[in-house]
């Protein structure tokens, strides 16, 4: 291995990723009193964060009644009895402060008559625990995500926040002698410099991995580079197996058309002009969960009753609403689909697939953000040094499914738990334990290793074969058939990695060798789901296994566990979900049967 130099840094903590998550985490630890650094591979603002649309979701009851027991209940029943009540109750409770936060922040929220924030319906949020639908989303017109990464960032600035931006991180500091992190290794993409990031607690805030697959709403970041560093070091990821379809992708672009359009009054129809969720949902209907709508538009279009001359989509009905409605609480997709789509959605319908949009899964954490590694003994163990945040993470709130909101609220609900924590466990200025040469070897011979590729196949190409098994083989419906085929494939198409061929060989602005780190990242990510969906056998939220039609809570209400190693062989193994809660101000919400 040739030689690399490296420059240090330290600091109390180090967060990787500046996305929503990732911010709300550094300026509460600057606030904290903590030096904290913010690793990021793009510019801020230019996180993914930014392209959430429809809204937060927080039980303001602005527009009608609400409850956070409502939203937690709602919450419990979306992630189809896989979420862990104890997180839920966290996340929904504390949903009230951190939008009222956000808005003494300076968020710019879409406002009512009366000056209070302006708040949706949206998919699966409902009243009294199930009864019709609730407006519970609090949205900035549908540039919801843009608004508060805006406002998190400026916010970060006010905190003097320290940034080192196009940094990408390649791998963690991981003590052998007692198995915690101590910082991570960045490459700066603009030099070409290795730098060493020592820190007391490690946050991982680097968002999904919805790149692993063909057709997503996902920016072409969002490549679970944290989820891959946790799979080198050994640590498990949990639950990757349940990817969140969002109902409508523009048809061939992929681009998102918010649930809020669905929220504002919009509806979907097939080749008959028929409001099909109507069978589907009869109380939700066009607002039930993202996977059952999902599910509703894949079987009309292979019943035959999809749109267009190849049947193969659904139109997306907004035109009703009036161009007054679309232009002041929907402006963002009605430009979406003028540019993407081509069509005037004040007159026409948008052609919609569902696409894919979420990572339920991820870097197992406690509600406080912390990583587990469970034991024998315990399930729950935490790793030292090290956190996760955002959707890299799964706390689990999400659990087989997620609801519409529930990410930007996730994003800074345990963002600002984070750094909460780290206040607890870090003295500032704290002398750092040095760190074995071993621990740089990973990271660094890493870099060396694909700078060197000789092999004969481009990352694209690679890339594009596990994007194209993702898409067909573990999709909106699988079967044991399709799961086996996949798994096969993609474990094959690790194996092509071996055949990597990078042609710039310098280490400044080398975006050959920062793609092929990337598509590390994306095969860890994408075999941990893969092998996970293969082993479940049942059907819960997204998963939705077609020889095991049913939800199976005796054998397989658990997190699946995988475990990845440095050959891309994949061993599972499963943890208990947290069947309680928090305080004794709520109930457990007992297992039945999910209909919306
Ligand atoms: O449809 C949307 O606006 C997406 C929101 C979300 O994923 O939370």
């Amino acid at each position: 291995m040739a030689e690399y130099d490296i420059i240090d840094h330290e600091y109390d903590v180090v967060v990787v990723g500046a996305g929503g998550a990732g911010l709300r985490a550094t300026f509460g630890m600057v606030a904290a009193g903590l030096k904290t650094a913010c690793v990021t591979k793009v510019f801020p603002t230019r996180s993914h964060t930014v392209a959430a649309q429809g809204g937060i979701g927080a039980s303001l009851g602005n527009m009608a009644e609400d409850k956070w027991q409502w939203h937690m209940y709602d919450t419990v029943k979306g992630s189809d009895w896989l979420g862990d009540q104890d997180a839920i109750e966290y996340m929904c409770r504390e949903a009230v402060p951190a939008v009222y936060e956000l808005e003494h922040f300076g968020v710019p929220f879409s406002r009512t008559e009366d000056g209070k924030i302006y708040q949706r319906p949206f998919g699966g949020h409902m009243r009294n625990f199930g009864e019709a639908p609730v407006q519970r989303a609090c949205a900035a017109a549908d540039r919801t995500g843009h608004a508060i990464l805006h406002t998190l960032y400026q916010q970060s600035l006010k905190h003097n926040a320290e940034f080192f931006v196009e940094f990408f991180a390649v791998d963690l500091l991981m003590d052998p002698e007692d198995g915690s992190c101590r910082g991570v290794i960045a490459l700066d993409m603009a030099n070409g410099t290795i730098h060493r990031f020592r820190a007391h607690q490690t946050v991982l805030a680097t968002g999904g991995y919805g790149r692993a697959y063909f057709s997503c709403t996902s920016a072409h970041t969002c490549t679970g580079d944290g989820n891959g560093m946790v799979a080198r070091a050994g640590l498990p990821l949990q639950d990757h197996e349940f990817v969140q379809f969002h109902p409508t992708g523009i048809y061939g672009s992929g681009c998102l058309i918010t649930e809020g359009a669905r929220g504002e009054g919009g509806y979907l129809t097939n080749s008959e002009g028929e409001r099909f969720m109507e069978r589907y949902a009869p109380t939700a209907k066009d607002l039930a969960s993202r996977d059952v709508v999902s599910r509703a538009m894949t079987m009309e279009i292979r019943e035959g009753r999809g749109v267009g001359p190849n049947k193969d989509h659904i139109h997306l009905h907004l035109e009703h609403l009036g161009a007054d409605v679309l232009h002041a609480r929907l402006p963002g997709i009605t430009e979406t689909a003028k540019i993407f789509a081509g069509v005037d959605a004040t007159k026409e319908p948008i052609p919609v697939l569902p696409t894919v949009h979420y990572n339920m899964g991820g870097i197992p954490t406690t509600y406080m953000g912390e990583v587990v590694r469970p034991t024998k003994d315990n399930p729950d163990q935490v790793v030292g040094g090290l956190m996760a945040v955002g959707e890299a993470a799964c706390v689990s709130v999400h659990g087989a499914n997620r609801l519409g909101t529930n990410s930007l609220l996730d994003l800074v609900v345990f963002g600002r738990a984070a750094a909460h924590r780290a206040a607890e466990l870090v003295k500032p200025g704290t002398k750092h334990k040095p760190v074995p040469k071993s621990a740089d070897d990973l990271a660094l011979s890493r870099i060396d290793r694909i700078r060197n590729a000789n092999g004969s196949l481009t990352t694209h190409e690679i890339r594009s074969k596990l994007q194209g098994t993702m898409q067909n083989d573990a999709a909106v419906f699988r079967t044991k058939q399709s799961l086996k085929e996949g798994l096969d494939k993609v474990s094959e198409i690790a194996g092509l990695l071996k055949d990597l061929k990078v042609t710039d060989r310098s280490l400044v602005f080398n975006t050959d060798l920062t793609e092929a780190l990337e598509l590390e990242n994306l095969m860890a990510s994408a075999l941990a789901t893969i092998s996970g969906a293969e082993a479940r056998q049942e059907s819960r939220g997204a998963h939705a296994h077609e020889d095991y039609p049913d939800r199976d809570d005796a054998n397989w209400m658990k997190h699946t566990l995988a475990y990845v190693d440095h050959d891309y062989k994949v061993t599972l193994d499963y943890r208990p979900v947290h069947t309680y809660t928090l305080t004794d101000e709520v109930e457990y919400i007992e297992p039945k049967k999910r209909v919306y």
